[in-house]
């Protein structure tokens, strides 16, 4: 499957390293607002074409993957003018600005029946799986209470820190850990209390979340952009408690009783990176002719985007045009 990469920044040098390193998928072109960029780009990861300008990539009748690695805020455009294209793709999360966008891009992508899906990558790699078969096995007992934290210090990106950009904690990292919740618990969330610290530009910067769910599980959870903190998740249940090393790329599960005694620890299957699996995840569900990946499905990926807006409402944060 011969991928076209738009954008030439951080995540689309992990997914350019990424892909080539996969049997059956290649990166055939990337696109850049600049052709020095796309040539600069294509030269250092061995791609063999390179388009100055987001509508070349879409053109290119060899593109079989659109992967959307721009800013939070070109993603409706990007992804729109793909699908209009007749391009399936990926876009990085989140997903979109908001769920009116996301909205509108998922009934595009049914009336084309052009594939469209997440990039939240956690969700495509076999450790969900491993997670989820532990917590069915009962080896934790019942599970009550959930508690993630994910945080990196990315304060100085311009990404990050302007709401022009879809800038703030929330759709950079608090996506994570809203995914880790809805990714171990099927109860739809009932109830929120959440607080945030904004940054000086407006965006979120630091935010505290907590969920109860129908079935009574409470879910807490933390997100900042300008600290470094553990990123760990726990789930706890009646009789001992599942850690996740590293919540959006975890290396192992221990599952654990009282006293942080481990009773187990599971390491997950050797893989490349991890992002090779959402890739892949893709190409399957491309070739079934789907227009949806299963392991994020739209509904899912709408959810999520309504729950962040409900979020950025109570926080008073907004982006331009909203
Ligand atoms: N999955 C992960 O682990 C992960 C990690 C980090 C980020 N992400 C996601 O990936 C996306 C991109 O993040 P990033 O860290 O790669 O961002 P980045 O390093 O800032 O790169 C973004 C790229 O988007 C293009 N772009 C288009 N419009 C732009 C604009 N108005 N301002 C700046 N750049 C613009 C630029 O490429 P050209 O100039 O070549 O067009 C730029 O290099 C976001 O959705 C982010 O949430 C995912």
């Amino acid at each position: 499957m011969n991928v076209g990469i738009i954008a030439t920044g951080h995540i689309a040098e992990k997914a350019a390293t990424t892909l080539a390193a996969m049997e059956g998928m290649q990166c055939l072109a990337v696109g850049s607002r600049s052709q020095e960029k796309a040539q600069a780009f294509a030269a250092r990861f061995g791609i063999p074409r390179a388009y100055g300008s987001y509508a070349q990539l879409l053109a290119d009748p060899d593109i079989q993957l659109v992967y959307v690695a721009t800013p939070h805020s070109a993603h409706f455009e990007v992804t729109r003018d793909a699908i209009l294209a007749g391009k399936p793709c990926l876009v990085e999360k989140s997903f979109m600005l908001n769920a009116t966008e996301a909205a509108t891009i998922l009934a595009l992508s049914r009336e084309k029946g052009v594939f469209v899906a997440e990039a939240m990558w956690p969700r495509y790699m076999p450790v969900r799986k491993m997670g989820r078969e532990l917590l069915e096995s009962g080896i934790i007992g019942e599970p009550r209470m959930i508690s993630a934290t994910i945080t990196y210090n990315v304060s100085d990106k311009e990404r990050v820190q302007k709401p022009e950009l879809g800038g703030g904690a929330l759709l950079d990292l608090g996506v994570y850990v809203l995914n880790f919740v809805r990714m171990y618990a099927d109860s739809p969330i009932e109830r929120i209390n959440t607080t945030c610290i904004r940054a000086n530009t407006g965006v979120d910067a630091t935010e505290v979340i907590t969920m109860v769910l129908a079935d009574g599980t409470v879910a807490s959870v933390q997100a900042s952009a300008w600290c470094q903190g553990d990123n760990v998740g726990v789930i706890a249940g009646t009789t001992g408690y599942l850690c996740f090393d590293d919540l959006i790329h975890p290396t192992h599960i221990r599952v654990c009783r009282k006293r942080h005694v481990v009773e187990k620890e599971i390491p997950v299957p050797p893989e490349f990176n991890g992002f090779e699996h959402q890739f892949l995840a893709c190409k399957e569900a491309i070739e079934a002719g789907l227009i949806e990946a299963p392991q994020m499905s739209h509904a899912e990926t709408l959810y999520i985007m309504h729950l962040m807006d409900r979020l950025r409402a109570e926080w008073g944060v907004r982006f331009p045009g909203e």
